[in-house]
């Protein structure tokens, strides 16, 4: 069941005297329910992107639930992943799935082989991101690329028919080893199921024409796995197919209708307080520091607070609108805020507290929030 803003309270309220403002607040019980709820529907089938988790304790719940495949955005995210396996004795799988500049890909093939027992699988963005990195950095062995496939989104890689034209030279480059097909679809809405069959059937097409031994295609977020799950072609071809949703993980209110497909439980909270009250506002400590900057103010929701409404933001406040005769938290009171994007969120803390049911269990570092400085250390 979904914590309430009088069961969270009540959690927090032993260490509520110290707890800096705004906080993020994460709900294990729920992280092991959504886990379990997509390890039920997916299986094997589910690569999840970590960019949503970013931290080890995190994590550690995917490989708890036996989840061994997974993706990664950043550097950080790959140092995070391949260490916290290591630490768990776990030989992961990691599709790191941005296409990397020269330089960024050194750092990664280095850091990758510090944990052999992991496997880490790169992206060709495009048949000149391929010569680019062929030319400036030298492998010593064939490396696992998934090109890229531009589904529409035009955002990275390349179309399907570049691809096509570029395989025969691309599948006798002994400096590669085409691995899979990524087809990111994120520019598809939940219900556009027509738009989804049309991607992945581009996606079975191509596949077609490669050499059909380990193929992997990785399709899909929150709001696409559904349909990518259930086409007959993905499922039904020579090839792995995996969908790499990561919000469902923690859910937000903009994965609602993924939220109600798998049952899943809202698991992050922002916890704020009132620090000013005016005629018709109240104003809380979470401005676009701290809570989705890449949203509108208005779509957080206060957590059992009906008629209260996020208005306007600045970077360390948050102005609700107030209506006349609805009651709302006085100076000081705590109030949970719900993202509406829970993915930049995360990213911008440091710490979360860790909660079951109604107690506090502990915390975690988000290690691989912001940005690092250097590629690599200093020789
Ligand atoms: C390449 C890629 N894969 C997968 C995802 C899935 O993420 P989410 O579960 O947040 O939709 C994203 C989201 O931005 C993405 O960019």
């Amino acid at each position: 069941m979904d914590l309430d803003r009088h069961t969270i309270a009540a959690a927090l309220a032993p260490q509520l005297h110290r707890l800096a403002t705004p906080a993020l607040v994460i709900d294990l019980d729920a992280v092991d329910h959504n886990i379990a709820a997509m390890r039920r529907r997916a299986g094997e089938r589910w690569r999840p992107h970590l960019k949503t988790l970013k931290s080890a304790a995190l994590i550690a719940r995917l490989l708890a639930a036996g989840v061994t495949r997974c993706k990664v955005a950043t550097l950080d995210e790959l140092d995070l992943a391949l260490g916290t396996a290591d630490h768990h004795g776990v030989g992961l799988d990691v599709l790191l799935a941005y296409p990397q500049h020269p330089d960024g890909l050194r750092a990664a093939l280095s850091r990758a082989a510090r944990s052999p027992a992991c496997r880490v699988h790169y992206l060709l963005d495009s048949p000149e991101h391929a010569a680019l990195l062929a030319y400036a950095v030298p492998f010593d062995r064939p490396l696992a690329v998934f090109l890229d496939v531009d589904l529409g989104m035009r955002r990275t890689g390349a179309p399907a028919a570049v691809w096509r034209a570029a395989l025969p030279a691309l599948l006798a480059d002994p400096g590669l080893r085409i691995a899979g097909l990524h087809g990111y679809e994120g520019h598809l809405e939940w219900d556009d199921r027509a738009g989804a069959a049309a991607a992945h059937d581009t996606l079975c097409t191509l596949a077609r024409e490669l050499p059909a031994t380990d193929l992997e295609i990785v399709t899909s977020g929150t709001h696409s796995y559904a349909a990518a799950l259930v086409h007959p072609g993905l499922a039904g071809g020579p090839w792995q197919h995996r969908v790499s949703p990561g919000t469902v993980v923690l859910a937000d209110l903009h994965s609602r209708a993924a939220m109600t497909d798998l049952g899943l439980r809202q698991a992050v909270v922002i916890a704020s307080r009132v620090i000013s009250t005016g005629a018709g506002r109240i104003t809380l400590d979470a401005g676009s520091k701290a809570l989705a900057p890449d949203r509108p103010p208005s779509s957080a929701r206060l957590l059992g607070w009906p008629g209260l409404t996020p208005s306007v933001r600045s970077e360390e406040h948050l102005v609700v609108a107030v209506a006349d005769d609805i009651e709302a938290p006085g100076l000081g009171e705590l109030v949970l805020l719900v993202p509406d994007h829970v993915c930049t969120s995360v990213n911008l803390y440091r710490h979360a507290l860790l909660l079951r049911g109604a107690v506090i269990v502990g915390e975690a570092a988000i290690e691989a929030s912001s940005r690092r400085l250097w590629l690599t250390e200093a020789t």
